[in-house]
């Protein structure tokens, strides 16, 4: 049997198809539209791999997905298809609303539709598992519980606001037609092959260049960090043994505030890359003004998860850290090609570069 994967050339895509190939070894469909964020060197050795095949494409264009559900008959759809970046979605909302629930409700139908012509084990068995943030719940009090399944939407942004109804749209679509649909919550996820938007990618590679580290407001924002690899783990889990209609959370135990991680990276690349004169890493760090908006906190619980499918992160902040630190400094082609994009999108003013607070 296939699956089909969407957005899998962006970030926890790529990285999951890799994962699948190596761990599962069933063939994949990957479909992506190549968007700034998109990029096939993401796949590395998967994007050669006999079992995979590439489509490039929207999850919004209902023919196309019919097509390929038609052809390729996979037996359950992995949803990564998303605009993810809450800077961007402050610039400018519109790409948010159209990919995060317009696609997605007209991958929803293409995929209903598939779905409702299968017979038996066909239909019993197909899966359509969405990747949601941890965002849609909205900030997290000091000393609260980290979220878990039966927490309160409230999200802040425009980002989360897309994503909170698209989680509406499949926990609905499960509801009124049955469809079998089953959402994955994460939390902060770093790694590898990051597009350098994102707050560790952007660290390494500012700081590696001597250039300044804006960290938005005091620093003392808190994420709840979760390494690619066991967001992977966790996405199959919920794959296998997911049970549909269900929301199931996947934190990380690994709550850092902003300052400590840009600290962190500054540390690893004073031993790997040293700046010479004996100048510090971290003396590139500048407070700048704040992100409107801006959720103080997030976590995720465990629980559930780990009870129901028998997943909990493996990966040590320091190590995830680590690696992830090492890899950009030896692909430095890979950080190169994301840079240099078509769209060069990237260079959309994120609210770090409004200055000093
Ligand atoms: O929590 C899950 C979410 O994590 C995902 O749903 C989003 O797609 C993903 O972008 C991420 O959202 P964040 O806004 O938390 O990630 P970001 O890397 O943009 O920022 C992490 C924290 O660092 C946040 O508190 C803002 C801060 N920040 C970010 C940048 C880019 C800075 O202080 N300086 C920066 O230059």
């Amino acid at each position: 049997m296939t699956i089909l994967v969407t957005g899998c050339a962006g970030f926890i895509g790529a990285h999951f198809v890799r994962q699948w190939l190596a761990a599962e070894g069933e063939p994949v469909v990957g479909l992506d539209r190549l968007s700034y964020a998109g990029n096939l060197a993401s796949l590395f050795e998967a994007g050669r791999d006999a079992r995979f095949h590439f489509e490039r494409g929207d999850i919004g264009d209902a023919a196309l997905v019919a097509a390929l559900l038609r052809r390729h008959r996979p037996r359950a759809v992995v949803n990564f298809a998303a605009e993810t970046h809450v800077d961007r979605s402050i610039h400018d909302a519109a790409p948010f609303l159209a990919s995060n629930v317009e696609a997605l409700f007209r991958l929803l139908e293409a995929t209903r539709g598939h779905w409702a012509a299968l017979a038996g084990a066909d239909r019993d068995g197909f899966r359509f598992v969405h990747i949601s943030t941890d965002e849609v719940f909205g900030s997290l009090g000091p000393g609260a519980a980290p979220f878990d399944e039966s927490s309160r939407y409230a999200p802040s942004s425009p980002y989360s606001a897309s994503k909170a109804a698209g989680d509406h749209l499949v926990r609905a679509w499960h509801r009124t037609f049955a469809l079998p649909g089953i959402v994955a919550v994460l939390t902060n996820t770093y790694g590898p092959a990051q597009f350098p938007e994102k707050l560790i990618p952007l660290t390494i590679l500012n700081a590696a260049a001597g250039r300044p580290l804006p960290l938005y407001g005091d620093g003392a924002n808190v994420r709840d960090w979760l390494y690619v690899g066991d967001a992977c783990a966790a996405i199959r889990a919920v794959l296998r043994r997911g049970r549909p209609g269900e929301f199931y959370c996947a934190g990380a135990h690994n709550e850092r505030a902003n300052r400590a991680v840009v600290e962190a990276i500054c540390a690893i690349l004073d031993r790997r890359a040293p700046r010479g004169g004996g100048r510090a890493h971290r003396d590139l760090i500048r407070c700048v003004a704040d992100r409107p908006g801006h959720d103080r906190r997030y976590a995720l619980a465990t629980g559930k998860i780990e009870r129901d499918l028998g997943w909990r992160p493996a990966t040590e902040f320091a190590s995830g850290l680590e690696a992830t630190v090492a890899w950009y400094l030896a692909n430095g082609d890979w950080s190169e090609s994301a840079r240099s994009g078509a769209y060069r999108a990237w260079m959309v003013p994120n609210y770090a570069e409004r200055g000093p607070a």
